[in-house]
């Protein structure tokens, strides 16, 4: 059983997963109306992640024998100067999440608790791989020009991405 100070953690990180969900879901919102169709399907599956990321921390505070408590969504922002600014804020959110999953680390750690330790590896892994896909976009649109042309091409690339719901969550109702 976790620690009442774990789960709190834990409930926070919930709110933390569900406004990134938010604030994806704007910036995709956000994208389809400037015409950037490619980067907001890319930004809705990112929301649809997030989404994963927070059923992923439901379940295991629940199976821990807490209650998930949720608390208010914060406001995200609705406009952005350029499809290359939305994604410097995208690097920013993520290194903040990373940061945030290491504080969770470090309480589990201070509380011996070795299980929600090992779980939390799984959100090390995906910040590293998120982080880094955000900073290979922000290269290419560097490259290939946050106007134009070359953010066509971009674009096109963005509409591409997949959804591919994670197997352990896509059987459970
Ligand atoms: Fe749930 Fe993008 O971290």
């Amino acid at each position: 059983m976790i620690t009442e100070k774990m789960a709190k953690a834990l409930n926070d990180q919930i709110n933390a997963e569900l406004y990134s969900a938010y604030l994806y879901l704007a910036m995709a919102s956000w994208a389809g109306t400037q015409g950037m169709r490619g980067a907001s399907n890319w930004f809705f599956i990112q929301a649809r992640e997030e989404m994963t990321h927070v059923w992923r921390f439901y379940d295991y505070v629940s199976s821990q024998g807490h209650q998930v408590i949720l608390d208010a969504i914060a406001k995200p922002p609705s406009e952005f100067k350029s499809l290359g600014h939305a994604f410097d804020e995208t690097l920013a959110h993520e290194k903040m999440v990373t940061g945030l999953i290491n504080d969770l680390v470090a309480t589990a750690r201070s509380e011996n608790d070795n299980a929600t330790a090992i779980f939390l590896h799984w959100y090390v892994t995906e910040q590293v791989e998120e982080e880094e896909s955000v900073a290979e976009i922000i290269d290419q649109l560097k490259l290939a020009g946050d106007v134009g042309s070359g953010l066509l091409m971009v674009d096109k690339d963005l509409g591409a991405r997949p959804f591919n719901m994670p197997a352990d969550l896509a059987t459970k109702g």
